[in-house]
């Protein structure tokens, strides 16, 4: 069967601002609750850098959740001695030009980024937005359209201005739904005009951290809260987005990491279908616009009592339902009775190779969850992450033989071509994660290498910042110019 994709396949690229972008203390931005997260590695987590009252310096591993040992009081501060990733990244504010004509030269048609929210609105509450917050993406689409690339922006990627996070104790509290709508009518009246395709939210069944979500134990009762109160911030922007963009369509974007039964015991099995439930709970309420009749016995299962809604809620999230299901996919994982609840990674998978982080390396996993995704909620897919992380040897001339990404990546886009020739599971398009070496989410560090494109820089920040195209690059360039007929 042939891999060849339909006319009009978006192919692009996918970033995240406080992993990419830098510039953290020019063009007005504001401080993100990113900002305080110190790198990090495989062995050695990240860490949140903060001061408690009494002057003491404490640093709790970030990972996805505050430790319940760190005082309500504590407050972010920033330490010499120590390297904060997102402050630099990789330098996209000021490469951007650089960068884009070298995504353009792989044939790219669309570019996957985030929009800073602290770069719009500093601390999240100011009446006005900063024009040089906007100016900085106004220069940056623009380019785009110069090599007629379009962009897919995240309203949202994990994050929120730093004085939301604090003042509110993040998404748990409805303001932040305000101060939200308040942001994304801003891009939509600002950015509208060129760009048809949004993201509202990154992987929203996945974050449950302070860096994420700004809520200081976003367990049980909290996460929940927060959860609902995003679900209804998205769903105002999406209503709002129709209103203002003629034609625009939205997604958000979910973690797709397939979940398999360990073995076929009716136990494990049953364990799996909850665990499954974990995830659809955000794609069914989104996606469909109601709460599942399984969202009482998961509430319960977390400890949660009653999660705050107001009267047009219900109302709100059907009316604002998304237009797309958009979705990462980096592995798959297995889940047997007795395992905690996002046991992501617990269990190895026997019949998997893994990379150099544990990752388990599923192609056909991607044709699973393509087909599962459309069974369930019948709206087409757009892949926005899938990639490979790995440790790339550059030689004098920075340049990288990748032919394991390119292994990755043949037998990924494979799989998606299948789901859509073979299975006709609609996709819109697909954006690899990251076209350009930036900073890894987990670890902070640099050595974890997704791009096609070489960075010069290391795990604290040294180097030329010197972008080199790796072997990978004219790889992509040729399976897009055969719109995948070449794979
Ligand atoms: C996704 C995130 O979870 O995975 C990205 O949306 C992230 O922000 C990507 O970078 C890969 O994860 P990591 O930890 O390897 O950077």
């Amino acid at each position: 069967m042939t891999k060849k994709l339909p006319d009009g396949f978006l192919w692009g690229g996918a970033t995240a601002d406080f992993q990419y972008e830098g510039g953290f203390n020019e063009g007005g931005r504001g401080i993100l609750s990113h900002d305080y997260e110190t790198d990090g590695s495989q062995d050695n987590p990240r860490h949140h850098t903060l001061k408690t009252a009494d002057g003491s310096i404490i640093s709790p591993k970030s990972s996805f959740i505050l430790a319940d040992d760190v005082p309500e009081d504590a407050q972010p501060v920033f330490l010499d001695d120590q390297y904060y990733p997102s402050h630099k990244a990789v330098d996209f504010y000021h490469h951007y030009k650089e960068d884009i004509k070298l995504m353009a030269g792989m044939g790219f048609n669309v570019f996957r980024f985030s929009v800073c929210w602290s770069r719009i609105f500093p601390n999240g509450e100011e009446e006005q937005p900063n024009a040089e917050g906007l100016k900085f993406y106004d220069d940056v689409i623009n380019e785009m359209a110069k090599y007629n690339m379009e962009p897919l922006i995240t309203i949202c990627h994990d994050e929120m201005p730093m004085n939301l996070a604090l003042k509110y104790n993040g998404w748990t509290s409805r303001k932040v739904i305000d101060a939200y709508v308040k942001y994304a009518k801003t891009l939509f009246e600002h950015f509208g005009d060129r760009c048809r395709y949004w993201l509202t939210f990154n992987e929203i069944n996945a974050v449950r951290g302070f860096g994420p979500t700004g809520v200081r134990k976003a367990t049980g009762q909290d996460r929940y809260q927060a959860d609902h109160n995003m679900f209804v911030a998205s769903a105002k922007a999406v209503q709002l987005g129709h209103k203002l963009v003629p034609g625009s369509q939205f997604g958000t974007m979910y973690a797709m990491s397939e979940v398999y039964p360990a073995t076929c015991k009716p136990e494990d099995m049953f364990h799996h279908l909850q665990e499954h439930r974990e995830n659809w709970y955000f794609i069914d309420i989104m996606g469909r616009g109601y709460y599942p009749s399984y969202a009482r016995e998961l509430w319960n299962r977390h400890d949660v009592k009653d999660i705050k809604m107001d009267p047009e809620d219900k109302e709100t999230l059907m009316k604002g339902q998304l237009d797309f299901i958009a979705f990462s996919y980096y592995r798959s994982n297995t889940t047997k009775a007795g395992d905690d609840w996002f046991n992501v990674g617990g269990n190895k998978n026997p019949y998997l190779k893994e990379t150099p982080w544990g990752w388990p390396v599923d192609p056909l996993g991607l044709r699973y969850c393509m087909n599962e995704i459309y069974d369930r909620i019948q709206k087409p897919l757009f892949i926005v992450e899938n990639g490979m992380g790995a440790i790339d040897k550059a030689d004098k001339n920075d340049y990288v033989e990748d032919d394991y990404r390119i292994d990755y990546l043949q037998d990924h886009l494979s799989a998606m071509a299948d789901a859509i020739n073979i299975d006709k599971v609609p996709c819109l398009g697909y954006t690899m994660w990251a076209p350009i070496d930036l900073v890894s989410l987990s670890t902070g560090e640099m050595k974890k290498r997704y791009g096609f494109i070489y960075v010069d820089m290391d795990d604290k920040g040294n180097g030329s910042l010197k972008r080199t195209p790796k072997k990978s690059y004219n790889w992509m360039k040729h399976i897009i110019e055969t719109n995948g007929a070449a794979l």
